[in-house]
């Protein structure tokens, strides 16, 4: 019977409005681990405007084992979304770059300038969750120097920095950008995800914060990280380079 008193669950006083862009997320149908159709694709869109977004940059992934996406088939499926969208009249903008994998193939496609970016010449890529990358600071350069400015996807799912966060002071200091996960702070990702992203957030190494959101369970932890006091500095003392964009 408590249940008939029990609170309504009240909108959080404040959203990711001031902040207006996510830049990661797999809301694109049918083209990796996210979004199977343009149902799902929309139910996730309504919930990025409910949370105050107003412009979404889509990145699906591409790996050579598993999402062999390329331009071609992320701009054809951006397509696909925004005609949903439309259909739907849900007003949100949206673009598409890419989840890039650090494997074997990523480094040809940095040279021959066929990968997907956005904003400021940004570069989204993530790193394998078990192996430490062999020589991610020269990989970094490389990106540099052709002209590319990296953004390392959710450092704080790589456990095998976790003994030493001078890593990622190290990452860092190439010029190379950090993307936190937003829910990562809610302890989605386990409790060592958990202490790295507020380590970031209090050492103001937040550059850009992501939603990574995939379904509906990323999208209602979304939500519930608004509540958190690191969330709430994050939006409302520190420079997010997600503004910008
Ligand atoms: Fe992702």
């Amino acid at each position: 019977m408590f249940g008939l008193f029990k609170k309504k669950k009240i909108a959080p006083e404040f959203n990711f409005s001031g902040i207006g862009t996510d830049m990661h997320s797999h809301i694109i149908p049918g083209i990796d681990d996210g979004a199977q159709n343009v149902k799902d694709a929309l139910m996730l869109a309504r919930k990025f405007k409910t949370l105050g977004f107003k412009k979404l940059i889509a990145t699906p992934h591409i790996m050579a084992d598993y999402f062999r996406n390329t331009p071609d088939t992320i701009n054809r499926g951006l397509d696909t979304l925004r005609k949903g969208l439309l259909d739907a009249e849900i007003d949100l903008e949206v673009d598409a770059a890419a989840e890039y994998y650090l494997d074997e193939t990523l480094e040809k496609k940095i040279r021959q300038k066929e990968v997907l970016t956005f904003g400021n010449n940004y570069l989204l890529f993530e790193l394998s969750y078990i192996n430490a990358p062999q020589s991610l600071i020269d990989f970094i350069k490389m990106m540099q120097d052709a002209g590319y400015k990296p953004v390392l996807a959710h450092p704080e799912r790589y456990p095998y920095y976790y003994h030493s966060f001078e890593s990622y002071h190290q990452i860092r200091e190439t010029g190379c950008l950090l993307q936190m996960n937003s829910i990562a702070l809610l302890g989605y990702y386990g409790s060592g995800a958990k202490k790295v992203a507020e380590e970031m957030a209090e050492n103001h190494m937040v550059d850009f914060l992501g939603s990574d959101m995939h379904h509906l369970k990323h999208a209602a932890a979304l939500e519930d990280s608004l509540s958190t006091p690191l969330m709430q500095q994050l939006l409302t003392q520190h420079q997010l380079n997600n503004v910008f964009l």
